[in-house]
């Protein structure tokens, strides 16, 4: 099996494990879990918070407002959607689009750290704080952590096993929806990514 098949094999199983998984009380509500798309091979993984109303009736990331913007956001850099993976912290929707609890992000998260190890990716932009809270803390940079208004855009370079990984906290997309200028701010740290793809 090549390191292509092998990928697969094991990204299959995941989504296997996450259709049929009642970890949490998470699965009684949701009609289709998130697993994650994008490509395998990706470079970039981006991994916001928990699927929309949107997200659970299809199945797919960012396919709501917020994917309106990261695609929005995506264009703006030149990468395109189908070059990156995108994918979640939780794979089941909170009722009523709440906060993720604890108890949910540490059933959940295997499967993100998962993935991650199957992707290999250079560079991880997690969106919005739960997501950055848990992606440093598992990198090593629970020391480094603060506020999101503090270190969205900043490069947090890790090395690990596998070469070394760039951790870059971004605002989740969804604020612009409620606060139009954020578009801009996000739009200046997605520049970083352009010479990262
Ligand atoms: N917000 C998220 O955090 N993830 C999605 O997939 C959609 C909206
Ligand atoms: Fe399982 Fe995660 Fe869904 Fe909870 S949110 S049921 S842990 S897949």
């Amino acid at each position: 099996m090549d390191e292509a098949e092998e990928k697969e094999k094991n990204l299959e199983k995941i989504k296997a494990e996450v259709l049929n998984c009642k970890k949490c009380s998470l699965h009684k509500d949701r009609i289709y879990p998130v697993i994650g798309e994008g490509s395998h091979r990706a470079k970039i993984i981006f991994c916001g918070e928990g699927p929309g109303a949107q997200e659970d009736r299809t199945g797919r990331p960012f396919c709501g407002a917020a994917g309106k913007i990261l695609d929005e956001l995506l264009v703006s850099v030149g990468i395109k959607r189908e070059d990156v993976y995108i994918c979640n912290i939780l794979k089941c929707r909170p009722p009523q689009n709440r906060d993720p609890n604890q108890e949910e992000i540490e059933a959940c998260t295997s499967y993100l750290e998962r993935q991650i190890k199957i992707i290999k990716p250079k560079v991880i932009c997690p969106l919005g704080r739960y997501s950055m809270q848990f992606l440093m803390e598992k990198f090593g940079l629970k020391d480094e952590t603060q506020p999101i208004g503090k270190i969205h855009g900043k490069v947090f370079e890790v090395k690990n096993l596998f070469g070394s990984v760039k951790i870059i906290p971004l605002y989740h997309p969804a604020v612009v929806t409620y606060n139009s200028n954020m578009k801009e701010i996000l739009k200046k740290d997605f520049q970083i990514l352009k010479n990262l793809r």
